[in-house]
């Protein structure tokens, strides 16, 4: 008798315990935890709220669970979130301060949702954030300043939406912004001043967009671009001096499959470390001569109409210098006694003197 009773009385502080302390340091139901409560995974299990998780829990996996929206303060009590994984979640909205409390959080993974609103003041809170994953969504619009609490921000994944302009102020305080991949959305332009606040970009991936003109003033604001991917985007023409404010750093560049007719003479006007260069797929004729081979390793130039007059001798030079199976195909389109040849198989340049040849008296002997 007295031993069941004292069991009863246990069992009741225990759960008196566990409401008065609010948060349960149990596993959610649905869930597998590891580690001590550690890692919470409930990926695909059929949740359509956000389960509460302890200030224990480091990472959290609600994937592929409908849970169409995060209401204001849906983590107050997970508080040691470093990791929170909501792909595939059927997501349509951001509430403002859906992330209260995760000031330790690291990684969001927020991709192949249907989130179309994010309101301002979303991603309060979120100041040690430095992954963030967007892609996949219907974004059309970025509140202005709604990366602002991100100062540690150094990845943002905003491709596959439906974004139309980059405005003033779209990144402001992301200043350690490294990596900004916006591939297939549907900007026509970028504001002159859009990247001002994210300078330090060494990865920026625009390809599949509508922009039928560089954004020279825009881009003139980075400083250390590596790799620049501007493919599918309808522009006619690269001008001059496109590249200048960071081609000592550039070293891959995507210009193919966007219908390019020229290359403007000073197009790569202080590109000096390009090793990777794709022009593939585009009615160019000529490679303009600011564009400096000897860095490059790999380059793809087909389906181009190729003009090759004197004016390709370089490319010619150049690719005599790398081994055969490694010449890239490029068809010459004109003039008419190498129509139809490649490029790397046409011989007679020798002829093609450099312009600055005539300069130097007496090198001829
Ligand atoms: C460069 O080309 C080689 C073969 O030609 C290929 O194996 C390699 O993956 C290419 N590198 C890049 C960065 O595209
Ligand atoms: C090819 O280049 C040469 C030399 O610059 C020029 O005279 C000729 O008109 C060009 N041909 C075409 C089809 O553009």
């Amino acid at each position: 008798m007295h031993c069941v009773s004292w069991l009863l009385l246990w069992t009741c502080l225990l759960m008196l315990g566990i409401i008065v302390r609010g948060a349960p340091a149990q596993c959610p139901s649905e869930c597998h935890c590891h580690g001590d409560l550690q890692h919470v995974i409930c990926d695909n299990v059929g949740l359509k709220k956000i389960p509460q998780v302890s200030e224990a829990t480091r990472l959290l996996n609600l994937q592929r669970n409908n849970l169409g929206s995060i209401p204001t303060g849906a983590f107050s009590e997970s508080k040691g979130l470093i990791s929170l994984h909501m792909q595939h979640c059927h997501l349509r909205e951001i509430g403002s301060q859906a992330f209260k409390g995760l000031n330790k959080l690291v990684y969001l993974y927020l991709s192949n949702n249907d989130i179309s609103t994010i309101k301002p003041s979303a991603f309060e809170d979120l100041t040690e954030l430095t992954y963030l994953h967007l892609d996949g969504n219907q974004i059309s619009n970025l509140p202005k300043g709604i990366f602002s609490p991100m100062i540690n921000l150094f990845v943002l994944q905003l491709s596959d939406n439906k974004l139309r302009e980059l405005r003033q102020g779209t990144f402001s305080g992301a200043k350690d912004l490294r990596w900004l991949h916006i591939s297939n959305n549907e900007l026509t332009t970028l504001h002159p001043s859009s990247l001002d606040d994210v300078e330090n970009l060494a990865i920026l991936h625009l390809d599949g967009n509508k922009m039928s003109t560089y954004p020279s003033v825009a881009m003139s604001k980075l400083r250390v671009v590596e790799e620049l991917t501007l493919g599918k985007n309808p522009m006619k023409t690269i001008p001059d001096n496109a590249f200048q404010s960071f081609g000592r750093y550039m070293e891959k560049l995507h210009l193919d499959n966007m219908g390019l007719e020229k290359l403007s003479d000073g197009a790569f006007t202080g590109v000096t470390a390009v090793k990777v260069l794709h022009l593939e797929n585009n009615r160019l004729k000529s490679i303009p001569k600011s564009l400096q081979f000897n860095t490059i390793t790999n380059l793809t130039l087909f389906n181009n109409p190729w003009n090759c007059s004197c004016q390709i001798a370089p490319l010619r030079k150049w690719m005599d210098s790398i081994p055969i199976p490694n010449r890239p195909d490029a068809l010459c389109a004109s003039p008419n006694q190498h129509k139809g040849k490649q490029v790397r198989d046409i011989t007679g340049f020798k002829r093609c003197r450099p312009k600055t040849a005539r300069t130097k008296k007496g090198m001829r002997q």
